[in-house]
């Protein structure tokens, strides 16, 4: 199945326009109709591009025809700006599936490899991908926490910016993840004044002056959604995420994809927990999960008009 079939678009020119015109395109993890849901009609709403992000535990977790019938269900069209992603694909095999399945852009997560062997991972995804005119994301430098149910990494490094010239050129990967310390999950920092490594991402930029730059783990774990969760019974006191102004200080850089997961999660975790616990009677999932769909569409709403400034690019 070809992804222009389903209305797709890679992410070739999302990323050229994004990084004229100092905007990131927003990389939304979904695992479920309501989140599928929540994502698309907030990128509709607001007009922004959108890249639809599916881990492989995700993609699992819904079944690859479930999956693509749900995406059939949205009725793209290629000016709608919207990509479907397999984040952290794990394998050469892994990107192939994706790619075979519809997908239209493909992360293969080598960076735990040493660089050479992470290289040639990228550039065997590359030189496939590209046949089929999918793109292809690659990253140097490792973040701490969850990045998937099958890869944890307790210890980080970050990117040396020495390493990414030869690296993109010796694997032709359309966009690139960066380690300037932000990690993934809901407990990023110890404190609020742990800041990102700007300078490691200037030194990147200034080595690939107009090449597309991700930053993964970038939830910025919204207050009023852990405060919601504790409030209902939940129990996540120490969850902190980026600042925002952290965020949008990268953007304004070359960071043109910020990956959201947590946030989500967060949102939809609020939302449930509120209808549980304020209408204890109430055994409707479609009540339940109809506030956490409408949690994570504010929140999607709020990151593009207020982190990734993508609102109104269509
Ligand atoms: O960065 C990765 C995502 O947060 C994926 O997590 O494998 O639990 O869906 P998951
Ligand atoms: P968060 O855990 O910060 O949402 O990161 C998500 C991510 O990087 C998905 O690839
Ligand atoms: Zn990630």
């Amino acid at each position: 199945m070809d992804y222009k079939d389903f209305g797709l678009v890679n992410t070739k020119r999302m990323f050229s326009d994004a990084l004229s015109r100092h905007y990131a395109i927003p990389a939304f993890n979904f695992y479920n109709m309501e989140t599928l849901r929540a994502i698309i009609s907030a990128a509709r709403d607001t007009r922004s591009p959108v890249i639809l992000a599916v881990s492989e535990s995700a993609l699992k977790y819904m079944g690859e025809d479930l999956l693509r019938g749900m995406i059939w269900g949205l009725n793209i069209k290629d000016t709608d700006g919207v990509a479907l992603h397999l984040d952290h694909g794990s394998s050469f095999e892994s990107c192939v599936n994706a790619i075979k399945l519809g997908f239209s852009s493909v992360m293969i997560d080598g960076s735990k490899l040493p660089f050479d062997a992470n290289a040639a991972l990228a550039k065997q995804v590359s030189d496939y991908a590209h046949q089929y005119d999918v793109t292809v994301e690659a990253e140097l430098g490792v973040l701490s926490g969850i990045e998937d149910e099958n890869t944890k990494s307790e210890k980080s490094s970050y990117t040396n910016p020495d390493d990414v010239v030869n690296f993109v050129n010796a694997t032709n990967i359309d966009s690139l993840a960066i380690a300037i310390g932000t990690s993934h999950g809901a407990y990023k920092r110890k404190s609020d004044d742990e800041e990102l490594r700007f300078d490691i991402l200037d030194a990147v930029a200034k080595q690939l002056p107009d090449f597309p730059l991700v930053l993964h783990g970038a939830s910025s774990i919204p207050k009023t959604f852990i405060n919601k969760i504790n409030e209902f019974g939940g129990k996540m006191s120490n969850a902190r995420g980026i600042a925002v102004n952290q965020l949008k200080q990268a953007v304004k850089k070359n960071i043109c994809k910020i990956n959201v997961d947590s946030d989500s999660r967060l949102a939809f975790t609020a939302g449930v927990r509120e209808i549980l616990s304020t209408k204890p009677d109430d055994f409707n999932p479609r009540d339940y999960l109809s506030l956490g769909q409408k949690y994570v569409y504010d929140n999607c709403i709020d990151e593009i008009k207020n982190i990734m400034n993508s609102a109104n690019k269509l």
